[in-house]
Formats: C-alpha cells, sequence, structure tokens
C-alpha cells in the first residue's frame, strides 16, 4: 500500500506549552488531527476550570487563520481539586478529562499526587460525572528502577484503582511495556491506553546509539525492544482500547542537550508519518484509521471527524532544527527522513488547516 486516506485523526496526549512556544509548535499539531487532548503541565498548572478557559482561549488565538483546530482542555489533578471543581469541569463542556501525575513523576508534576487515595471524592465524582482520568502511570519512589516503574505502577496503583472505582473512564497514557498492554486487554472497557510513535519506532538502544541521544530521553523512558514489538503488536491486532496520543513534549534545545537534560520527544512535526511507519512495519496499515482517528473520540464518546487526510508513501527530509519562540527545537528524525508524505485531501473539517 503507497497512498491511503483516513478520517481525520486525533492526537489524545499532547504538550503544546504557553506563550511563543504554543504560537511555534500549535501549527504542526493543526496541519494533521482535527482535535487533541491537552496536557495541563504547565508552570503553574491548569488546576481550575478558570485555568483551562484562559489557556484555552490562548491556543484558540494562535491558531493560524482559517483553523479550525480545537483543543480539548484538561485539568491537572491535585489533593486539593474538589468535587465542585469536577462538576465546573462537566459543565463547562471544553474540560474532557483530569489528568494524574504521581508527584515527581516527570516534567512539571511536583504540584502532582503524593497520595491518590487523598483523591477519593474528586475521583467518585468524575466517575458519576464520566470525566476520564489519564494517568501517568509510573511510580516515583527512587528505589525502583526506572525501567520498571511503569509494571509497578500497573500491580500497585493501577490495580487498586480500577477495583475501587469500577466505572471510572481510565486512560493509561502513553504504554510502553508488554505488562500495560496486557493489563489494558485483560481490563475493562472503561480502560484504554495511548500509544506514542517514538514508543514504537525505538528501544531503549536508541538513547546510546553512538554516543549518548538526549533528543531520544522521554518519559516513561524508552523500553527494550521485547516491549516494542508488543506495543506494535497491540496496534496491528486493532484493538479498539488503543488509540494515538503523541506525548509530544517540546523543550529547548539547550535545556535537553545538557548536564541534566529535561524529558520529552517533539513529535508533533512529523507525527501521523512516523505513526504510518510503525503501522507498515507490522503490515498493518489498513488499522492505522482505527488507531488514529476512531477509537480516541468513540472512547471519550465524542463524535468522529467528517474530514480527511492522505498519506503517499514518499522520503520526505525532517529539518534539523524548528524554530521554538527565542530558541531552537530538535525534532525526532532530526535531519533524516520519514517515509511518508501528509496530504489533506479536502478542507479538513471539523479541524485541520
Ligand atoms: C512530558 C513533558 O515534557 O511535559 N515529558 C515526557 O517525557 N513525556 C511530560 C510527560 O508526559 O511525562
Ligand atoms: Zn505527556
Amino acid at each position: 500500500m503507497d497512498y491511503l486516506t483516513l478520517a481525520t485523526p486525533d492526537d489524545w496526549h499532547l504538550h503544546l506549552r504557553d506563550g511563543d512556544a504554543l504560537a511555534a509548535v500549535l501549527p504542526d499539531t493543526a496541519r494533521q488531527f482535527a482535535r487533541a487532548i491537552v496536557m495541563p503541565n504547565l508552570k503553574p498548572p491548569v488546576t481550575t476550570v478558570q485555568a483551562a478557559s484562559e489557556y484555552r482561549a490562548r491556543i484558540l488565538a494562535a491558531r493560524p487563520p482559517g483553523c479550525a483546530f480545537e483543543p480539548l482542555m484538561t485539568l491537572y489533578l491535585t489533593e486539593r481539586t474538589t468535587p465542585q471543581t469536577i462538576s465546573q469541569a462537566r459543565e463547562s463542556g471544553f474540560v474532557h478529562a483530569l489528568k494524574y501525575y504521581p508527584a515527581g513523576a516527570t516534567t512539571n508534576s511536583e504540584f502532582g499526587v503524593a497520595d491518590i487515595w487523598r483523591c477519593l471524592p474528586s475521583l467518585e465524582a468524575m466517575a458519576e460525572l464520566g470525566l476520564p482520568l489519564l494517568v501517568h502511570g509510573e511510580v516515583t519512589d527512587p528505589a525502583v528502577d526506572v525501567f520498571d516503574r511503569e509494571r509497578v505502577f500497573l500491580e500497585g496503583t493501577a490495580t487498586r484503582l480500577l477495583e475501587r472505582l469500577p466505572a471510572l473512564k481510565v486512560v493509561l497514557e502513553h504504554i510502553t511495556t508488554r505488562e500495560a498492554v496486557a493489563f489494558v486487554r485483560r481490563g475493562p472497557p472503561t480502560l484504554a491506553a495511548t500509544i506514542t510513535a517514538h514508543h514504537l519506532l525505538l528501544n531503549r538502544n536508541a538513547l546510546f546509539q553512538g554516543g549518548l541521544r538526549p533528543h531520544h530521553y522521554c518519559l516513561p523512558v524508552l523500553k527494550r525492544e521485547a516491549h516494542r514489538q508488543a506495543l506494535l503488536e497491540a496496534i496491528a491486532s486493532g484493538g479498539s482500547r488503543f488509540f494515538l496520543g503523541t506525548d509530544s513534549a517540546p523543550h529547548a534545545r539547550h535545556t535537553k542537550e545538557t548536564d541534566c537534560g529535561c524529558a520529552g520527544a517533539y513529535t508533533a512535526h512529523t507525527a501521523l508519518e512516523l505513526y504510518a511507519e510503525a503501522f507498515d512495519e507490522v503490515g498493518a496499515l489498513a488499522r492505522l484509521e482505527g488507531f488514529a482517528s476512531w477509537h480516541g473520540a468513540d472512547f471519550y464518546g465524542l463524535p468522529r471527524n467528517s474530514g480527511r487526510v492522505a498519506l503517499r508513501r514518499q522520503a520526505v527530509e525532517v529539518p534539523a532544527l524548528l524554530d521554538y519562540g527565542a530558541d531552537a527545537l530538535v525534532p525526532l528524525r532530526a535531519g533524516g527522513k520519514v517515509a511518508w508524505r501528509l496530504e489533506t485531501t479536502a478542507p479538513a473539517a471539523p479541524g485541520g488547516c
């Protein structure tokens, strides 16, 4: 298959940042995706409906002219989040989920949750109102090996959360292990997972490919090849509880190429093309549309998009550097090529530019 079309996709896990950085990265996502679930880990984090409304307005203002891209907002769960905030979120119509960052797990997670059971009243309200909990599923105990943190989280907190709150919709974000794939498969219909392009395409050797490679450092950290194969198998199977979430996480070049570099891979620039490579690797291009354009919308209870995009098999060069406000940004595959070219077949509606 050298040419395929699919319903305009959505990105169910995206970091857009704010200010000049937002203006720099938003067109990359808006060119490909109709909607995106926007992560709330700003500084300070987006913890109230008011803050989400203001952030949403800044995103809408940063869209290229004529672009209908729709940001789907999230709130950052804290131990002080109240059931009243959950009701306001549901009533707003533009807040679609809450994000649970175990305190200290990743970028800007210091205001996150140390003890999830202190959030129980809010979680109960979310279950009742049908607002999903998006989970960064890694334990933060420094004694646990960094490559095991997802598995240990699933065996402990995630298992107990699902038992205690069977009606709560849960999305395990950016899963990276065969244990996570199995956990989702045997879980209830209220459980789903996003998978990134970089975890589908790279194993942990990529961190040390000819030297230390900071642009391959993200959280959860890349895993060994057997886990990548399990993720590929999950997408190839077409399971409806696996869907696209890039976790595209831009960081200025100098904050990654440094002594203690930030975690995050910037994939939004060629997101769909990278996913196409992964699906092609396992002969599953026919499954790309479900993963990219249907499963997420169905899980969130939102309409599927009506626009269409096309992918043509054709090598396209990826720039070595992108503009990032006053800084520079190094995209995944910088200076290399992706194997597909994205084409929009018609003015994409409701999103796309
Ligand atoms: C994300 C970021 O930079 O905001 N980084 C990352 O490595 N994925 C945070 C996150 O999603 O963990
Ligand atoms: Zn993320």
